[in-house]
């Protein structure tokens, strides 16, 4: 097997344990799971109160970030926003808020099953935003067309991180801003962790 063949092999058993792993925080967000998800994930990431009482149940449940990237977005009325991996929908809620009417927000979610769950949350919110199947090493939408690009807990997930970076600046208009909130380690990991699909996947 070369070394290509056998990227693709694991990249293949990630990207299922990803799909399963957070199909399963969407649809059973009290069971167990060995990362923060959830409101008390948001709470101590410093979510605003008031949009964690605003937002839909289900949206808050399955949140599933690792930090809080609405922080730094500094969000401005009519901006259209990316949202890379936008899960069941929180950080895409909050920024339709921010970006208001004349804003747009685009999510893109690898799991098809994902959008349609935003979209379910988003429908009590009277806020929209567009949600594309599709993967954040290839992100279906034109060259420079948005303002920012937000991400939570997404970029760790990728084994072509190089590859995502390329693709968030690809879409990025002249003077756009990128608000990621992901993992980072200091110190390698031993391979046990790396070739790991569930702490992967996490
Ligand atoms: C950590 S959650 C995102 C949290 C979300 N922002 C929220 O508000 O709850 C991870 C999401 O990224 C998606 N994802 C994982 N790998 C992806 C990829 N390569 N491209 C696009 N989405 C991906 C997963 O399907 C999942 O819905």
């Amino acid at each position: 097997m070369t070394h290509a063949d056998e990227q693709a092999s694991l990249e293949g058993i990630l990207k299922d344990e990803i799909l399963r792993m957070y199909q399963e925080v969407a649809d059973n967000p009290e069971a167990e799971f060995h990362f923060f998800h959830g409101r008390p994930a948001a709470e101590m990431f410093g979510y605003a109160p008031e949009w964690l009482e605003r937002a839909p149940a289900g949206a808050v449940d399955s949140f599933a970030g690792v930090g809080n990237p609405h922080e730094r977005a500094a969000l401005k009325p009519g901006e259209t926003v990316l949202d890379l991996g936008s899960g069941a929908g929180l950080d895409a809620i909050i920024a339709a808020w921010e970006v208001g009417p004349e804003g747009r927000v685009i999510g893109v979610d690898l799991n098809p099953s994902m959008c349609l769950k935003a979209q379910e949350n988003l429908a009590t919110t009277g806020v929209t935003m567009e949600c594309h199947e599709g993967r954040m090493e290839d992100i279906p939408l034109p060259d420079a067309s948005v303002d920012v690009v937000l991400s939570n807990g997404v970029v760790n997930l990728s084994f072509r991180k190089r590859r995502v970076a390329e693709e968030m600046f690809r879409v990025l208009r002249p003077g756009g801003r990128i608000s990621i909130t992901d993992i980072v380690s200091g110190r390698e990991l031993s391979q046990s962790i790396v070739n790991d699909p569930k702490l992967w996947a996490a």
